[in-house]
């Protein structure tokens, strides 16, 4: 990859998912099958977890997670507005409020303590993210959650492979939910994974997922089709094998670069908590557009395009600030300045496995070359 363009992510696809495919068509069986089943069991001793339930996508495992926890009309749910859309989408879906607060800068994390001032007499559930692969502050979410009886949800969409004290991501809420998109650091195609400890929330995610269905054409909830195919879940038991030396690679490359940055003016490069284990879905420095305001953020992306540096802005807009959120009234339920701050400033660079040190190095030099270049004018 030495002198050419660094894209900001690569999906890492070889030989064994080829053959797994392969096995899949040759078998017949394309649809909730062996695979599903052995990826779903292989899924959740990875975690740590007692159950795991293979889905079409990271979407649909969050609407399944709401409906099994039965949030509907009535309910708010308390989020993240720094995050991707899918997150407060699915409270949509219920009928449900979601109650955005704002973030902690240094994680890009929802905020404890503005959760709790957001608590309600209608509040049932919070929904948090691990952006980027760095875990929330679970602890302090799930005191919340025990002092005034609500449900935990974990959007580990990002953070496959992410620990906090120990545990692994997902594993923190009562029910966590994973993506794999193609970019994500593990991938099916599409496909997702809802996760839990409890038996009663594993059997109802299983009926949401197919129809309802307890036996053969006998449907006793409302359910939907949001199965995995057993292609994606042959992909996935390829992808997860391989999941932790990637990580192990994502992280290294995400060390060196944060040495690189430490001393480049204006960039404040991401952090890692103590107790938590990022695994760097994505790598996120921020322009500190408080002490450098003539430094803008779009321009360096234009810079580093230049310089054959891939680069992406995962949000450049909170979501109460989208169209849609607009239209429905929904708002900040506290000042979302730290997440409006951040989506000002934020740009992910690569740091995919794929890379190695002389990539690594060539992304840190283009950067500093570019923030200088920016900050002569
Ligand atoms: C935080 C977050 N939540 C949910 C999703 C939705 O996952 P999917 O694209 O698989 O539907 C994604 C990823 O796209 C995500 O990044």
């Amino acid at each position: 990859m030495g002198g050419g363009f660094i894209p900001i992510a690569r999906p890492i696809l070889g030989d064994e998912e080829a053959e797994a495919v392969v096995r899949v068509l040759r078998s017949g069986r394309l649809a909730q099958g062996p695979e599903v089943r052995a990826f779903e069991e292989e899924f959740a001793a990875y975690l740590g977890a007692a159950y795991a339930v293979a889905v079409a996508n990271g979407t649909v495992a969050l609407d399944i997670a709401l409906k099994a926890l039965r949030i509907g009309p009535g309910d708010e749910v308390i989020t993240t507005p720094f995050t991707f859309i899918a997150t407060s989408n699915s409270i949509l879906y219920q009928g449900a409020r979601p109650v955005f607060v704002d973030i902690e800068l240094e994680t890009y994390n929802i905020d404890p303590d503005r959760v709790l001032e957001a608590i309600g007499p209608r509040t049932r559930a919070i929904v948090a993210v691990d952006l980027y692969g760095h875990p929330a502050e679970w602890r302090a979410l799930r005191e919340i959650a025990e002092d005034y009886d609500l449900s935990l949800v974990e959007d580990a969409a990002q953070a496959h492979g992410a620990e906090y004290h120990g545990s692994k991501s997902g594993t923190l809420g009562d029910v966590g939910t994973f993506s794999f998109y193609p970019t994500k650091n593990m991938t099916t195609g599409e496909g997702g994974m809802v996760v839990t400890d409890d038996p009663s929330l594993a059997r109802r995610a299983r009926l949401i997922r197919d129809h309802g269905q307890v036996a053969r054409y006998r449907h006793a909830i409302l359910g939907y089709n949001y199965r995995m195919t057993e292609i994606a879940a042959a992909i996935g038991r390829v992808q997860l094998r391989r999941l932790d030396e990637w990580n192990e690679a994502r992280r290294r490359n995400a060390s060196l670069l944060t040495r690189l940055l430490s001393s480049v003016e204006c960039i404040v490069p991401p952090g890692e908590r103590p107790g938590a284990r990022h695994v760097y879905h994505q790598y996120v420095i921020r322009v500190d557009v408080d002490s450098c305001p003539h430094l803008d953020r779009d321009r360096l992306a234009e810079k580093l395009r230049e310089a054959g540096i891939g680069t992406a802005v995962h949000y450049p807009r909170i979501i109460p600030d989208q169209p849609l959120y607009r239209r429905l009234g929904i708002g900040c339920a506290t000042p979302c300045e730290k997440a409006r701050k951040a989506a000002r400033g934020v740009l992910s660079l690569p740091v995919h496995p794929l890379l190695g040190e002389p990539e690594v190095r060539r992304v840190a030099g283009a950067v500093e070359e570019a923030v200088a270049e920016l900050s002569r004018r």
